[in-house]
């Protein structure tokens, strides 16, 4: 049986994005049964794929530097024992299986061999030609095996490590895939890879995140007070937030399809800390409790209330995989209860009321279309947890983030932006001050780097006042009305 592999797994191996290899495949350059893809063709494509690849070197550094992270923060970094041990056993049982194969199959090629020496000698001159040429196509044949086989052999131990680190989940009826690490829980897994999977507490007690396995093995790493009836229990009903994935699993469970079917929630948080990255701008930071954390969408607001001040609308400026740290950015404004709360430097631990998550500033069905961000001062806030959330996703579609800001120091995450540029292919960053006409001068860039711009999704978070001229000029530069989506911040 020749060795077959997922999309993602693929993917995960060669270094490039899953969409970037389910192009490949639409284009019919790689060959798939029933979605799993064979290691030869592969390493045929990618032939530079091998055990020295830097990529794959880098991938596997970045695992262990993940996993001492993880370890000094006193989180479990590596499978424990008892999953490290079922992943080998479940990798030995199939390398006795390939073993057994692979013998068969050269029994099964002496005895052609045998056959086709036995034509070579055959009394008719047609037949024993037949049978010589038969036999020399073989033996080029086998000889040209050893350069792929080298090169595959390469893949698969890689292929085998990975295994062991990390398994993959297969959700459906979405189809999604995502890999978890160490005894990460699959719930964990699946918001760091972007999904929107139901959940409530995060803590075993609510039974919102259940799913039905349907095949593989998970493992319960947390403890869980929810008590299931039989009946789901003989139907594979778990707790995604309580159990890490032992072998490759596929489970059915819910996800968002949209902001309208996540709950409006009402948490007390604590203020972690303000930080001044410019003198007009803080970033604060609060924490939720452990077992009461915010469920939102990237892109979404919070009504945010500190210091028994009226509550103030503001974006979530972090990523939806960090449901307990959430980030806001908040500009210096005179009269505005919030800023003077946040610019009269608070001590860490005050309390912090959310109530949330409300708007429609997300990226919706899963993303298809080249994305443009238009940040505008502090609009970077919903386009930061946008940003995040669209790289989590791993789509491999071009992102072209415009940064328009009027204050000195207005671009006052440019290094996060820069490094995103830096980091990612097909990442631009345009940093432009709100001086002249901003908004005109936006539109040109827009037409100038975006070869076409109504096939791109644009987002636009900035001021109220701007955003009508922004919508109109930007329309004006070839984006397409229906796909332009805006935030007033
Ligand atoms: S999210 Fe509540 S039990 Fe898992």
């Amino acid at each position: 049986m020749p060795q077959l592999l997922s999309v993602s797994r693929a993917a995960r191996l060669v270094g490039i994005s899953r969409s970037e290899l389910q192009r490949r495949i639409r284009n019919g350059d790689l060959p798939s049964f029933e979605g799993q893809l064979r290691l030869s063709d592969l390493t045929r494509l990618y032939p530079d794929a091998h055990v020295e690849d830097t990529t794959m070197l880098e991938k596997v550094e970045r695992i262990i530097e993940q996993a001492l992270h993880k370890a000094r923060r006193g989180q479990a970094a590596v499978p424990d024992m008892e999953i490290l041990a079922a992943r080998v056993g479940n990798l030995s049982n199939e390398l006795a299986s390939a073993k057994l194969e692979v013998s068969n199959l050269n029994i099964l090629l002496e005895k052609l061999k045998s056959r086709l020496h036995r034509l070579e000698r055959d009394p008719s001159p047609e037949v024993a030609a037949a049978g010589r040429d038969l036999l020399h196509w073989l033996e080029d044949e086998i000889a040209t095996l050893p350069t792929l086989e080298r090169r595959t052999e390469q893949l698969m131990a890689q292929d085998t490590f990975l295994r062991i680190v990390a398994a993959q989940v297969h959700l459906l009826p979405s189809g999604h895939d995502f890999f978890v690490q160490g005894t990460d829980t699959i719930l964990e897994s699946g918001l760091a890879a972007g999904l929107a999977l139901d959940y409530g507490c995060s803590n075993g007690n609510c039974g919102k995140c259940k799913a039905r396995l349907l095949s593989g093995e998970t493992k319960q790493v947390r403890p869980s007070d929810y008590a299931f009836s039989e009946s789901e229990k003989a139907l594979g009903f778990f707790l995604m937030c309580c159990h890490t994935a032992v072998s490759d699993i596929t489970v059915e469970a819910r996800e968002a399809g949209s902001e309208n079917e996540i709950p409006l929630q009402e948490i007390t948080a604590r203020l972690r800390k303000v930080e001044f990255p410019s003198p007009d701008v803080a970033v604060m930071s609060v924490r939720t409790p452990r077992t009461q954390r915010l469920r939102f969408l990237a892109g979404q607001s919070v009504d945010v209330a500190a210091g028994g001040l009226p509550p103030r609308r503001l974006p979530i400026a972090s990523c939806p995989c960090d449901d307990m740290n959430l980030q806001f950015h908040v500009p210096r404004r005179a009269g505005d209860a919030l800023s003077e709360f946040v610019f009269g430097r608070p001590e860490p631990g005050a309390p912090v009321h959310l109530q949330g998550p409300h708007g429609h500033f997300v990226l919706h069905d899963g993303p298809r279309r080249p994305l443009v961000f238009v940040a505008w001062d502090t609009g970077f806030a919903p386009v930061h947890s946008l940003i995040e959330h669209a790289l989590s996703l791993e789509t491999g579609l071009s992102i072209h983030l415009y940064w328009v800001a009027g204050a000195a120091g207005g671009h006052y995450q440019d290094n996060v932006c820069r490094a995103w540029a830096d980091a990612i292919d097909g990442f631009a960053y345009t940093p432009l001050p709100a001086r002249g006409d901003a908004v005109a001068e936006l539109a040109r860039r827009l037409e100038r780097d975006t070869p076409r711009p109504a096939e791109s999704d644009v987002f636009i978070a900035a001021p109220d006042e701007h955003l009508a001229r922004l919508r109109e000029a930007l329309a004006g530069a070839g984006a397409d009305p229906d796909h332009l989506f805006t935030e007033a911040v």
